[in-house]
């Protein structure tokens, strides 16, 4: 339990420090016409795929992470059933791991709950 805490610590300051990176690349990529940091949109919204990854891949997230969005994802998220993720091959190792840190950065750790706006504070001013 300590080392899941200490690596969501070690995520979020790196995602802090690479956030305005990284929305930079999701917006040149496309990744915002489907998704949205926080919210349902054609695509499940960021904040719920960092949780979905976090409780379910645990020490894999950022390697799903990274692996879904070169590949593409399909039948993950019960609400996107007839829908898809398309694959993106031409994104850089670098860049695929600024996404996947930020991404991963936005669900907070367990316990910081309440007191941080909700849990929903990270969002906040994003878009
Ligand atoms: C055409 C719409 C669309 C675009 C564009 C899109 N996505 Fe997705 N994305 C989806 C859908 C739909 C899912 C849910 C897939 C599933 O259920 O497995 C998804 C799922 C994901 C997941 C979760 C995968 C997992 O294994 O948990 C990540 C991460 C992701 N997208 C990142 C991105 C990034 C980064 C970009 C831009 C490079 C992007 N998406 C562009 C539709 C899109």
């Amino acid at each position: 339990m300590k080392k899941i805490v200490l690596f969501l610590g070690v995520v979020g300051v790196f995602g802090s420090l690479f956030a305005a990176d990284a929305q930079t690349l999701l917006e040149q990529n496309g990744c915002m016409a489907c998704h949205n940091i926080m919210g349902k949109k054609t695509a499940p919204a960021f904040m719920g795929v960092a949780r979905r990854n976090l409780r379910f891949e645990g020490a894999n997230a950022k390697a799903n992470i990274i692996n879904s969005i070169k590949n593409g994802s399909k039948g993950k998220y019960r609400y996107f059933t007839n829908t898809q993720m398309p694959p993106f091959p031409n994104i850089s190792a670098t860049d695929l791991d600024t996404i996947a840190t930020y991404i991963l950065s936005l669900k907070p750790p367990k316990g910081a709950r309440r007191g941080q706006g909700g849990g929903m504070g990270g969002g906040r001013g994003m878009m």
